[in-house]
């Protein structure tokens, strides 16, 4: 029996999955990752630091599957979108990486914009410059930081420098490459256009490989560092959105996936790449060839729950899941919250708002509130910044006959009928809850030849479970507290 290895990186862990040739998950395992927050509205992290976990990960991960070593097939990657890893000519890392979800480069965009134009930026990156992305983190360290961008020789993503300390190779694949800013989106290659506008070099990129082709294979310093074998392919993988679709089979037109990590967003694939005329939602390239997505972004839904509960739960801490007895405390209290409303704008929102300065706030609190009611406030207050993301794709035409979930939000019963009355769509879980990792898994399938493709692979592997479809009933009852939430934001937007 033949297996892969996948390696996620993600905001609060690195984890590792095995997975045997029938897509059956062998063994997975995750080690934790801080988030530093220097400032508000600033995250970082320390590529090291992931690198380390992913060491940790698949170490965990290879000493409890018991496989064979001559039994791995390929290594898979996915990890984070747009956060940078600066290095140096000799591969050092230069700095922390700036994260996804950092607002410090309002100044960058607006130069972007000045720079590229509007229009330039439609056509060639098919979306507007906004903070999270890659390049004005770029533009960020030379203007903050000149020694620094002095000894700048590559940018890359985050799953790839676990790729280049596996292989040494310096690659990304298109999925990563397109949330990037630098890169022209529809016609899949680095934009030169782009980064001559903003004045940069473009040797500060890598080279682009197929995200189920092979990039690399595992050096003897990965092989020692993680206990892999040596020789083995590494896949060029995808940005986690990409392969967290792929991980619930929303690979082709007709699907589309609402996923609830440290961000929340509904992904749904294109054959095109069509950009949302208000420029709310992405537009970057899926991990699937030929294949493009549409995806609104909040920047803080697990995100916001997991500040909730470590912030406002603490007594529950050590006793068994947390996680799901705030989700049960919740379930207790009737919809709307008694007049609570939650805005869980942490960390600043891109879909719809596109504010980095937004901030979260609870709106309407009495005595009558407990935490039980808030808890629920947080979690309707996450569905409803879904629920924008799946109005703006409605709006464009895409066909959302059904909402496939993943992450967090696919957990218990209850948030995923929430999620159906919510969005007023049929919510369909699949049998397999490792996310972007099971995508980067099926994606080292394909390179090594498991699978003849990825949309084979995800038929041979994932089964739907039954759908939790809306209540009409409740549906109605949710309109008067998402009116209430999408009314908000406008009136306090002065005030963060
Ligand atoms: C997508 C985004 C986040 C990160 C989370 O644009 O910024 O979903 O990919 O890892």
């Amino acid at each position: 029996m033949q297996h892969v290895i996948a390696i996620d990186v993600g905001t609060s862990g690195v984890k590792a999955i095995v997975i045997n040739e029938t897509g059956e998950v062998v063994t997975d395992a995750t080690t934790p990752l801080l988030l530093q927050t220097p400032q508000p509205g600033w995250a970082e992290q320390d590529p090291e630091a992931w690198w380390q976990a992913a060491c940790g990960a698949v170490k965990a991960a290879l000493a409890a599957a018991h496989v064979a070593p001559e039994s791995l097939a390929a290594v898979g990657l996915s990890g984070q979108m747009h956060s940078s890893v600066f290095l140096d000519a000799a591969g050092a890392v230069i700095r922390p990486a700036l994260l996804w979800c950092d607002g410090r480069t309002t100044k960058q965009c607006e130069q972007i914009t000045k720079a590229v134009g509007p229009k330039g930026l439609r056509k060639w990156a098919c979306n507007p410059a906004l903070e999270g992305f890659t390049l004005p983190k770029v533009l960020w360290l030379k203007k903050h930081e000149p020694d620094a961008f002095r000894r700048l020789a590559k940018v890359m993503l985050p799953k790839d420098y676990i790729r280049f300390r596996l292989t040494g190779t310096l690659a990304t694949d298109p999925s990563d490459a397109s949330a990037t800013l630098m890169f022209d989106t529809a016609k899949q290659r680095w934009s030169h256009d782009i980064l001559k506008a903003v004045g940069l070099k473009s040797s500060l990129t890598v080279d682009l490989v197929g995200s189920a082709e092979a990039s690399g294979v595992v050096s003897a310093e990965g092989a020692a560092a993680t206990g892999l074998p040596a020789g083995i392919p590494v896949a060029g993988g995808g940005a986690d959105n990409a392969c967290g679709a792929i991980g619930v089979g929303a690979v082709t037109p007709g699907e589309a996936v609402a996923s609830w990590g440290t961000s929340g967003t509904v992904v749904a694939p294109t054959k095109t790449p069509i950009v949302d005329p208000g420029l709310r939602a992405h537009t970057f390239c899926h991990a699937v060839p030929n294949t493009w997505y549409v995806m609104g972004v909040m920047l803080t839904a697990g995100g916001a729950f997991g500040w909730f509960r470590d912030q406002c739960a603490k007594d529950l801490a050590g006793q068994g899941d947390a996680n799901m007895a705030l989700n049960d405390e919740a379930a207790g209290v009737p919809i709307g919250a008694l007049g609570l409303t939650f805005l869980p704008y942490l960390q600043g929102e891109r879909t719809p708002h596109r504010d980095a300065s937004a901030r979260g706030a609870f709106i309407g609190l009495s005595l009558a509130h407990s935490r039980a009611h808030m808890s629920r406030a947080v979690l309707e207050g996450i569905t409803f910044g879904l629920r924008d993301s799946v109005s703006i794709l409605q709006k464009m035409d895409l066909p959302l006959a059904r909402m496939l979930v993943t992450g967090g939000g696919a957990k218990s019963p209850f948030l995923r009928q929430l999620q159906a009355d919510v969005y007023g769509l049929p919510v369909v879980g699949v049998n397999r809850e490792e996310g972007p990792a099971f995508g980067a898994a099926l994606l080292a399938g394909v390179c090594a030849g498991l699978w003849r493709d990825i949309p084979t692979a995800c038929k041979a592997t994932l089964k739907r479970l039954p759908a939790e479809k809306p209540n009409k009933q409740a549906h109605k009852a949710f309109a008067a507290p998402y009116k209430r939430y999408t009314s908000l934001y406008p009136l306090l937007r002065g005030n963060f």
